[in-house]
């Protein structure tokens, strides 16, 4: 039955989703609450592009959080240092403290003595805004200690949630992971959420006892939501728009891309908005539509290879090619997929790994997170979709 809804298409794409188009994650929701609520520092860690933004976003528009705390978010994906990580933090607040009026936004800007920005009044608005060049963050550690004691004075609690923490581990300066520990430690009106992809980087930086975070949070780990959680919500959106989606179809979808959830929702996105009216949404409409996508990303990905060497792109294929590749330096895999010297395959693997194009799990499988790029750099080879799927049931 069709009901009212606010969005032309119902599976969103951006990691802020709506509730009742945001799927499943009930237990790690409560779990993710849970510890926030009891002021734990979380560690939240999964594959790339399985949900750890749209979670914990879920979780700061949950009524408990909202009312209660103050919550701050910040992707430090693209920092190198510690002024950039003092300016990306310094900003978010400013920004969210901008929707609450002049007052609270001034006494946070006047508590920063050592940082010189840059004002200017939005004439529409009346709302100052402030923004701070890198150049203007003349004594990061000092603008540091001054943001977080703002926070620990403030009259609710506060979360900060920093995505793709183990960038800190590649700063420049090396100290900055035991600048951040020693001040994380003694704060008491705010938690954190810590995550990241980079699953080898973030046990060693939090499980390792030589390093300054060494078991300082509880872990969680964010795994594929399950399929027939997946199938259910997918059909019910379908429906309440009056339109039909064959259940068979998402779990082809499901086993395709193995549950990783952007490939399934913008599977689901481009199917959704191009199903001729009258039809039901089968596996082949939408194995024709990840083609069509596979097709239009053509240049990106063609980029993306040139931008690598000539061993790491067949390192890359072959590891496509696999699925899930074992021995990856044995001579028996170097042989079979023509890869050269073992030695020239172990580099190609640190540096693909390194830029996130493949990952290794703990029984040192390799294969690649990006499930689209994957299926597209098997198509040459005479592996369709269907062929695939037919691999990834085995
Ligand atoms: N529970 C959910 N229900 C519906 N869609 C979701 C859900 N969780 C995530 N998504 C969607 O899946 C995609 C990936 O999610 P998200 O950006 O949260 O992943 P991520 O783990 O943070 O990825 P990255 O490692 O690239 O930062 C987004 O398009 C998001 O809209
Ligand atoms: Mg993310």
């Amino acid at each position: 039955m069709a009901t009212k809804h606010h969005y032309l298409n119902p599976f969103i794409l951006s990691p802020d989703i709506p509730d009742e188009y945001f799927c499943d994650r009930k237990a790690e929701t409560e779990t993710l609450l849970r510890y926030v609520m009891n002021g734990n520092n979380i560690l939240l860690i999964s594959p790339r592009r399985m949900g750890k933004s749209g979670i914990i976003h879920h979780v700061f528009n949950r009524h408990e959080v909202k009312d209660k705390y103050y919550s701050f978010f910040i992707d430090i994906y693209e920092t190198s240092s510690l002024e950039e990580f003092v300016q990306k933090l310094g900003q978010e607040i400013v920004g969210k403290l901008s929707k609450k009026g002049l007052n609270p936004l001034m006494a946070f800007l006047k508590s920063l003595t050592g940082l010189r920005g840059v004002f200017s009044l939005n004439p529409s608005t009346g709302m100052p805004s402030f923004s701070v060049g890198i150049g203007d963050i003349t004594q990061p550690e000092l603008t540091l200690n001054e943001i977080f004691s703002y926070l620990e004075s403030a009259d609710k609690p506060c979360i900060v949630a920093i995505d793709e923490f183990q960038k800190v581990a590649d700063y420049e300066q090396n100290n900055v992971e035991a600048i951040l520990r020693s001040k994380i430690q003694m704060m008491h009106n705010t938690t954190f959420i810590f995550s990241g992809s980079e699953r080898s980087v973030l046990a060693q930086m939090f499980g390792s006892a030589a390093r300054p975070f060494y078991q300082s949070v509880s872990t969680m780990s964010l795994g594929p939501i399950e399929c027939a959680e997946y199938t259910r919500f997918a059909i019910n959106l379908f429906d309440s728009y009056g339109k039909q989606l064959n259940e068979e179809a998402v779990e082809s979808l499901y086993n395709l891309v193995q549950g990783y959830t952007y490939y399934l929702q913008r599977a689901m996105n481009e199917s959704f908005s191009l199903l001729p009216s009258e039809t039901v949404c089968d596996r082949s409409f939408i194995f024709e539509r990840i083609d069509g996508i596979l097709t239009s990303n053509t240049d990106t990905y063609k980029e993306l290879l040139s931008s690598l060497t000539a061993n790491q792109r067949a390192l890359l294929t072959a590891i496509a090619l696999e699925g899930k590749a074992m021995n990856i330096t044995s001579v028996e895999f170097v042989k079979r997929h023509g890869l050269g010297a073992v030695s020239s395959v172990q580099t190609a693997a640190r540096s693909l790994l390194k830029r996130q194009l493949i990952t290794r799990d703990s029984e040192k499988q390799y294969y690649m997170d990006d499930k689209f790029l994957e299926l597209w750099l098997i198509r040459p080879y005479g592996i369709s979709l269907e062929i695939r799927l037919a691999q990834n049931k085995q």
